[in-house]
C-alpha cells in the first residue's frame, strides 16, 4: 500500500476491531507514521439458526409479572395432555443460578439482555430442540419475547438484542396476556418482588408488549377475566393452530 504521507509503499499493519451491530472493522495502517491506510467495515459472520424442526410445536406466553403466565401454562399444558399431546413445559429464566445472579446484581441492559440470551440458549439446546425435533409441543412460559421488550424498555437497543439472540428459535405461536399493570402486581403482593416487578417498569412493559403484538401480529389475549376464560381463549388460539399443525 501506499502512504502518501511517508511518500513511499509499505507493508501495512493491520489491525482488527469488533465494531456494534454485527460489524468489524480492519484498519491497515502504515508502519512507519502510524496514518491510517484503509479502512474496511465487514458484517460478522453471526452463528446460523439452527434448522427448524418441521414436526413440534413451540407456544409461548409472554406478559408482564403477576398476569397469570403460569397458572395458564399449567391448565393449558394439563388440557393437551389430557388430550393426548406430548407436552413439554419449559420455563425462562431458565438456569436457577442464572435466575438468581440477574435477581442479585443489577447489570446494564445489554449486559442483562446477553446473559438472558446465554440462558436461552443453553435451554433450548437442552430442552427445546430435542422436543421440536421429536414432534412434541413446547409450552414455554416467556421467551425472546421477553427480552425484546423487558430489555429495551430498559435501554438496550432492539437490533443489539435481536443480534444477540439470533442462534436463539422464536415460537411459532407468542400469546401475550395483558391486564392492567394494579391489578397483576397485587397478585404477587405476597411474595416478595424482584427488582423487574416495579410499577414503572411493569406499565413501559406493558405497553411494549401491546406495541410488538400490534408490529408482529402476535395474539393480545385479555387477562383480567377469571381464569377459566383466559384458559378457553387461549387454547382456541392453540387449537386453530394445532388444525394447521395436523395438516402438515
Ligand atoms: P420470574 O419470577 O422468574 O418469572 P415470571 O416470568 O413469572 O415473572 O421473573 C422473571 C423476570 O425476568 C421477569 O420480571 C421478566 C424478566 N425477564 C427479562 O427481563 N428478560 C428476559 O429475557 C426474560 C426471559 C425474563
Amino acid at each position: 500500500m501506499y502512504c502518501q504521507k511517508c511518500r513511499r509503499s509499505v507493508d501495512p499493519l493491520v489491525n482488527e476491531y469488533t465494531a456494534c451491530e454485527g460489524y468489524y472493522v480492519k484498519v491497515s495502517l502504515c508502519p512507519r507514521c502510524r496514518s491510517p491506510l484503509h479502512l474496511d467495515l465487514r458484517r460478522f459472520k453471526l452463528p446460523q439458526r439452527p434448522t427448524r424442526s418441521t414436526r413440534g410445536l413451540y407456544v409461548a406466553f409472554e406478559g408482564i409479572d403477576g398476569v397469570g403466565k403460569t397458572l395458564q401454562t399449567r391448565l393449558v399444558s394439563g388440557e393437551l395432555r389430557r388430550r393426548g399431546f406430548s407436552v413439554e413445559v419449559v420455563k425462562e429464566p431458565y438456569h436457577d443460578l442464572i435466575r438468581d445472579f440477574l435477581f442479585r446484581n443489577l447489570l446494564d441492559p445489554i449486559t442483562e439482555a446477553m446473559v438472558f440470551a446465554v440462558d436461552r440458549l443453553i435451554l433450548q439446546r437442552k430442552v427445546v430442540l430435542p422436543s421440536l425435533e421429536e414432534g412434541k409441543i413446547v409450552i414455554s412460559d416467556r421467551s425472546v419475547v421477553s427480552s425484546l421488550v423487558f430489555q429495551t424498555v430498559r435501554g438496550a437497543p432492539l437490533g443489539l438484542v435481536e443480534m444477540m439472540n439470533r442462534g436463539v428459535l422464536t415460537p411459532d405461536v407468542v400469546i401475550i396476556l395483558d391486564t392492567d399493570v394494579e391489578t397483576a402486581l397485587s397478585r404477587i403482593d405476597s411474595r416478595e418482588k424482584t427488582r423487574f416487578e416495579y410499577v414503572d417498569l411493569q406499565r413501559k412493559v406493558r405497553e411494549a408488549y401491546l406495541e410488538i403484538a400490534r408490529e408482529r401480529s402476535y395474539y393480545v389475549v385479555d387477562a383480567s377475566p377469571p381464569p377459566e376464560y383466559v384458559f378457553n381463549e387461549i387454547l382456541s388460539i392453540i387449537e386453530r393452530h394445532l388444525e394447521k399443525w395436523g395438516n402438515k
